[in-house]
């Protein structure tokens, strides 16, 4: 079994989580869209990530929809006292499979009460405003209505901790006028650093920073560059690029995201690599 432990913890809401965690959006299946590829791999995926140590699984009920967090639930209910789940709303699906907006306060609850009864909880660790204003990337504007929303909800003791996603350093700013932010979930990896300066700014403020698409996402990274220099390691290119966001910042809690029990295995074992400052030079040069 593969040992986490190496990559060391970082606060995430009331608890230390390890951070190497595991994202569960691969399992809605393709697109994102159920059913499952396969259901009792994706049940065995989930076991093995919290048998190897992972405390800490990003999920959202807009992921299948609904497929995700009902298979998170089959697989750990029930769960384990230190498993912190981070789920996240103001996102619908189509019946074309689309990623719309659901913003309004009706929604926000709705959506909140829906990862309750999927997940078979009755308090959510932490729940996170996705915000769509641009749907792939951060894009100014107020959410001070939406995330008042939430507050109102994590007061009445349905959340612990709130979040973002897809948030600028302003709207940051404004949510904690509001209510604590315990996390920033962006798009962020080795060639995608528009966020170099919110991960320091979160960091000096002890907030968990998680990048989504930690191994660019539906098209995983390709560099000749990256596969050179994992090869000159013996490791996988992905390995690398994992293990690069945990050297870059201590508030970088990773969540890749795999159906896959052998690169669920490989991605995990990313926690124990060290990188040389040459090394993260060569890396860093790569998105330049
Ligand atoms: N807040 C947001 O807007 C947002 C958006 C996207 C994602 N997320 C969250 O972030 C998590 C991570 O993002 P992600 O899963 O989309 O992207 P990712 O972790 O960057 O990459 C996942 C992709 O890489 C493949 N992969 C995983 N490990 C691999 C390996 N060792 N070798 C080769 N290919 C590998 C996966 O396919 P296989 O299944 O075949 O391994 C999948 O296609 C998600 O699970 C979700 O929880 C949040």
């Amino acid at each position: 079994m593969t040992d986490i432990s190496s990559a060391g913890t970082f606060r995430l809401g009331d608890r230390d989580v390890n951070r190497m965690g595991y994202g569960a959006m691969q399992l809605a299946g393709p697109g994102v869209f159920g059913p499952p590829r396969d259901h009792d791999q994706a049940l065995a995926v989930l076991r093995a990530a919290v048998g190897s140590g992972v405390d800490h699984i990003d999920t959202s009920d807009f992921y299948g929809p609904h497929v995700t967090n009902r298979i998170i639930r089959e697989a750990l209910r029930p769960y384990p006292a230190n498993l912190t789940i981070v789920t996240k709303v103001g996102a619908r699906r189509g019946e074309d499979a689309s990623w719309l907006p659901a913003f309004s306060p009706d929604e926000l609850e709705r959506a909140v009460h829906d990862n309750l009864e999927n997940l078979g909880l009755e308090t959510l660790d932490v729940v996170n405003l996705r915000i769509m204003g641009s749907i792939h990337a951060p894009s100014e504007g107020t959410i001070a209505k939406e995330f008042t929303v939430l507050a109102k909800l994590r007061d009445q003791g349905l959340i612990r901790h709130l979040g973002l996603s897809n948030a600028t350093s302003a709207q940051v700013k404004e949510a904690q006028t509001i209510a604590p932010v315990v996390c920033v979930q962006n798009q962020y990896n080795i060639v995608q650093r528009e966020d170099d300066a919110l991960v320091d700014e979160l960091a000096d403020q002890g907030i968990a920073y998680v990048p989504f698409f930690p191994l660019g996402g539906f098209s995983p990274l390709q560099s000749e560059r990256l596969n050179a220099i994992a090869a000159g390691l013996g490791a996988t290119p992905m390995q690398i690029a994992l293990a690069w966001l945990l050297q870059r910042s201590p508030n970088i809690l990773l969540i890749p995201g795999t159906s896959s029990l052998d690169h669920l295995e490989e991605n995990l074992a990313a926690a124990s690599l060290q990188l040389s400052a040459e090394t993260v030079a060569a890396l860093e040069a790569i998105g330049g």
